[in-house]
């Protein structure tokens, strides 16, 4: 069913994929109702995709045979759909309405959500009421949030998209191993109202807990010995190493949670301190939303599931290798970096679920930088580049109220508008009248948009929690559909394994002053330079 519904794929990308966008609103009257989409509050414009109507129609095939739907019902059902661990995928159960029933592999877990959230919430208002206080009865004025990759860039994400302009508690992030970010971050900072949480699901990755041991070694410089553990603070899937660690108490989320996919969990308690519990309540009900849509709404009006065909056109009918986000919101600006590991570590597969070599695309390389900034830097190759780069633009009709929005809102829909129809060599020719001919043929060439460049846009009323909430769940929806498509597992990494164990290999040469026998010449050298 699978190969049949390939087979037509191909045969479809053969035949239409020379077809010019801007041709396809008159060939099929109704595309832009079959192609926009409203979903959880956001509005998703497909319709300057590079589909036909027939591709559009061989996409949805596609979905439905290579099982996106019971996919998505063992997903919500808690069986073990990441199968090279063993383990069931539940982030939905991290924002289900309070009282559901999810199970992982059989196990009811949302009691335990509930009870962590409650937790999270007494805290969080006790920290900012000033009830809770470090070691010397002053309140907290300060996180600083230690954790990297998803222990990282989902609360970093959130924290820059709701924060107050001027924060009661302000939240700083370190992630690097660099010591510099950790000294940046504490810089300003007293020890006597600071909070540190460090963040890690495994409490082993080696960034983090050297960053830990810098913050707690600033503490314990400042402050007495007694009440100092109130500072430090774990959040965890495995409480145990925390506590060994030095964490006064911790809040822990279990292994069904995926780092990239946790920011739903207490990974984010350091905004639900900083923006408070009902505003992060608030974006929990975005992503369920979300859920709710994902889950019920048909394949054709089903928002991740047309991106996700959208993107699996562009990956693998248009042989398209790279993707472009740019957010048109100044909050938004982290959501590239955040979409990078959550696409590229769920989908950058090399082998199916089967162990077999992938015979189709798998995740292109995502990048982006917020609009408008990313116009006047690499967007010169997205609008003349010979790669086509599909690109997609998130835009929010209120930021702060103002109509300051009006610039951001022109860029972003001149952008997809630029992009899809361009500009001929004879508009460009006519524009230089004034000119030899010769000179005039020659700077034409350089004026001329071969046009035709797909992109995306989606809509969002404001920057919500509620549509924050939806934006990230819809993301996180796309790249598991896609997942489904290529049939690979978008829930382990095994890929960022061996670069980890060749750096605690190569740390050991550090410390033994010299390169080992059986480095590589071109690592020796390296190696030998830094040494010398
Ligand atoms: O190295 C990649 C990774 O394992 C990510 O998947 C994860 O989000 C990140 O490291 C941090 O891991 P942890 O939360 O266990 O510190």
């Amino acid at each position: 069913m699978t190969d049949a519904a390939w087979t037509a794929f191909d045969a479809a990308a053969e035949q239409h994929g020379q077809a010019r966008i801007l041709d396809q609103f008159a060939a099929d009257p109704d595309r832009l109702s079959r192609m926009t989409v409203e979903a959880a509050g956001l509005w998703l414009d497909l319709s300057k995709q590079s589909w036909t109507r027939e591709a559009f129609e061989v996409c949805l095939e596609l979905a439905r045979a290579s099982g996106v739907e019971p996919a998505r019902a063992r997903l919500f059902g808690g069986e073990a759909v990441n199968d090279t661990e063993g383990r069931a995928v539940l982030h939905p159960a991290l924002r289900a309405a309070v009282g559901s029933d999810f199970r992982a592999l059989g196990e009811p877990v949302s009691a335990e959500v509930d009870q962590v959230r409650r937790a999270m919430a007494q805290y969080a208002t006790a920290v900012r009421e000033g009830h809770e206080t470090g070691a010397t009865g002053k309140p907290f004025k300060a996180i600083v949030h230690v954790g990297i990759g998803g222990s990282d860039l989902g609360p970093r994400l959130i924290w820059d998209a709701l924060r107050p302009l001027d924060p009661a508690i302000d939240i700083r992030f370190v992630a690097n191993i660099d010591p510099r970010d950790m000294a940046e971050a504490l810089t300003g900072l007293e020890p006597e109202t600071t909070l540190v949480i460090v963040v890690s699901k495994t409490f082993t990755t080696q960034e983090t807990l050297a960053n830990a041991e810098l913050a707690m070694a600033w503490l314990a410089a400042a402050l007495p010995e007694d009440g100092r553990d109130k500072h430090f603070i774990g959040v965890t899937a495995s409480p145990e190493r925390a506590q060994a660690f030095g964490c006064g108490r911790t809040f822990a989320f279990r292994d069904w949670v995926g780092g990239r996919y946790s920011l739903w969990s207490a990974v984010s308690l350091s905004c639900v301190v900083g923006l408070g519990p009902e505003v992060f309540g608030r974006l929990l009900d975005g992503a369920r939303a979300m859920d709710e849509h994902f889950q019920s709404a048909p394949l054709a009006a089903n928002a991740p599931v047309l991106m996700a065909m959208a993107q699996v056109w562009n990956v693998d009918g248009m042989k398209r290798r790279a993707r472009t986000v740019a957010p048109y919101a100044h909050g938004l600006r982290r959501l590239p970096a955040f979409l990078q590991q959550l696409e590229m570590e769920s989908n950058g597969k090399r082998v199916r679920r089967d162990g077999s070599p992938a015979t189709r695309g798998t995740c292109p390389v995502v990048f982006g930088e917020p609009g408008t900034n990313g116009q006047h830097a690499f967007f010169q190759q997205i609008h003349q580049g010979p790669e086509v780069v599909p690109a997609e633009f998130v835009v929010v009709r209120r930021t702060d109220g103002e109509m300051v929005e009006a610039p951001l809102w022109a860029n972003a829909l001149a952008q997809g508008q630029a992009l899809m129809q361009g500009k001929t060599t004879e508009a460009a020719r006519a524009e230089l009248s004034g000119m030899g001919p010769a000179e005039a043929d020659r700077l034409a060439a350089h004026k001329t948009f071969t046009g035709n460049r797909p992109s995306t846009t989606i809509l969002l009323d404001a920057l919500t929690p509620e549509a924050v909430g939806a934006l990230i769940a819809l993301y996180e929806h796309k790249t598991c559909v896609e997942g489904v498509i290529w049939d690979i597992n978008s829930f382990d990494q095994w890929g960022v394994e061996l670069g980890k164990v060749l750096a605690k290999a190569i740390l050991k040469d550090v410390e033994a002053g010299e390169p080992s026998k059986g480095l590589d010449p071109s690592t020796a050298f390296l190696l030998g330079r830094l040494l010398a």
